[in-house]
């Protein structure tokens, strides 16, 4: 185990510069973020694009004649522009998508959206796939600008079907267009109605997060975002005359809507936590959150595609398992007749060798029989013979000595 000590320094050794490094090198490679903006047609995505990031990204549609009709987004349109503030490099790229809502099926208007999210993140992958990973282009989505028609209805079906498809896959943030053609009690009322849409029907939308560790003044600053979601906001890349000022707003008979006036609306908290104080944290999500589950699946999925031969590979494991183990089987009953068979010749020898030796030790015993009982007729005959002759009877005793020897063998 390894434990961890506190130790103080006795004296400068440099490494408190590290920060200085690191904010050198960012400049000296500068930042990059990818922004999507999803929503029903004509409520104000390119305008705020433009807004956000006070360009024209988008050619302006403010000073349009009442009679000129706005051009629409009519295809997925991606837009890269090199920004700069205080020599801070960033490469924004948007990508605007066209309105949905127009068609007389609008069920399907998620999918392409959708698809562009996930080729963008297919893209990635192949990218860190390859042999060679220098440079590799950050090409996924990193927020994605979820705009609710200004309606003081709850959600629209619609709308719940492409939050709940595009929240699990992209940092969804959910804003409330125009909301300059409602009142102050009237937003109120439907930032309620979609958050209790948003919380029933369980969709992750992207909220700054809060740990208990940070200062507080962070803490402090994250709750005043988190508690303006949805945000409320107005979209002008037009400049109107305000208290003797120019700001970007829009101009009505009853008043200026100023659209970076907190008063106003929430545009400003938007742009806070979009670029100010929550882009590395939306990019972070989305490497280590929503990326990695996308990853995940797509490997878990790849090893069940099917491979060139047309078989799942897992069908073809089995397959495969299942032959070995019938070939050894089959080995195995092959071996054991092989045995068994040795066995029988092996057992049939020893009853022939025993039989053999049975009808020798037999013929044997006959013979020694036969032997004796001469033997026995011999001695019969010289007993009766050599009755009165001691010597005789000796040499026959002794005779029959090494015969009766050889009888206690038998
Ligand atoms: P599509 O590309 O067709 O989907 O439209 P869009 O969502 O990009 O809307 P766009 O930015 O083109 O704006 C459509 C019209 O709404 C323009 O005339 C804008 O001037 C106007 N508009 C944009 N933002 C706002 C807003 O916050 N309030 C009001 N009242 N009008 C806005």
């Amino acid at each position: 185990m390894t434990s961890i000590i506190s130790k103080k320094l006795l004296g400068p050794v440099g490494f408190s510069n590290l920060p200085n490094q690191v904010h050198k090198k960012s400049l000296k490679k500068g930042f990059q973020f990818t922004l999507m903006v999803v929503g029903e047609s004509g409520l104000g995505k390119s305008t705020l694009v433009n807004t956000l990031f006070n360009t024209t990204l988008y050619p302006s549609k403010e000073n349009k004649e009442p009679t000129t009709e706005v051009p629409k987004t009519v295809e997925i349109q991606t837009i890269s522009a090199d920004i700069e503030e205080n020599a801070v490099k960033l490469k924004l790229t948007v990508i605007d998508t066209p309105g949905f809502g127009d068609f007389v099926n609008n069920e399907e208007s998620w999918r392409p959206i959708f698809e562009n999210i996930e080729g963008r993140y297919d893209a990635y992958l192949e990218q860190e796939n390859r042999v060679n990973r220098k440079r590799i282009v950050d090409t996924r989505v990193h927020a994605c600008l979820y705009f609710i028609a200004p309606t003081v209805h709850s959600l629209k079906p619609l709308d719940i079907e492409f939050m709940k498809r595009l929240a699990h896959t992209v940092n969804l943030i959910p804003v409330i267009a125009k909301s300059d053609t409602l009142t102050d009690e009237e937003i109120k009322i439907f930032k309620n109605r979609i958050l209790e849409d948003i919380a029933f029907y369980k969709i992750p939308i992207y909220q700054p997060p809060v740990h208990d560790n940070d200062d507080p003044e962070t803490i402090q600053e994250n709750k005043d975002i988190i508690a303006k979601i949805p945000f409320a906001i107005v979209g002008s890349d037009r400049e109107v005359e305000f208290n003797g000022k120019k700001v970007r707003g829009r101009k009505y008979p009853w008043g200026v809507i100023d659209v970076d006036n907190e008063d106003h609306c929430d545009f400003v908290k938007l742009r806070q936590m979009l670029i100010r104080t929550h882009m590395e944290e939306l990019k972070e999500y989305t490497n280590e959150v929503l990326y990695e589950s996308f990853r995940t699946q797509k490997l878990a999925a790849g090893a069940l595609e099917k491979t060139n031969d047309g078989q799942n590979p897992l069908t073809k494991f089995d397959e495969e398992r299942l032959a070995h183990e019938q070939k050894m089987a089959k080995m195995q009953a092959e071996m054991k007749a092989v045995f068994q068979q040795k066995v029988a010749e092996k057992e049939s020898k020893l009853k022939s060798s025993e039989d053999d030796l049975n009808d020798r030790h037999r013929i044997m015993k006959e013979e020694l029989e036969r032997k004796k009982a001469e033997l026995e007729a011999k001695r019969l005959k010289l007993e009766s013979g050599y009755a009165t002759k001691p010597e005789l009877i000796l040499t026959f005793q002794s005779k029959l000595y090494s015969t009766s020897l050889f009888n206690v063998t038998l």
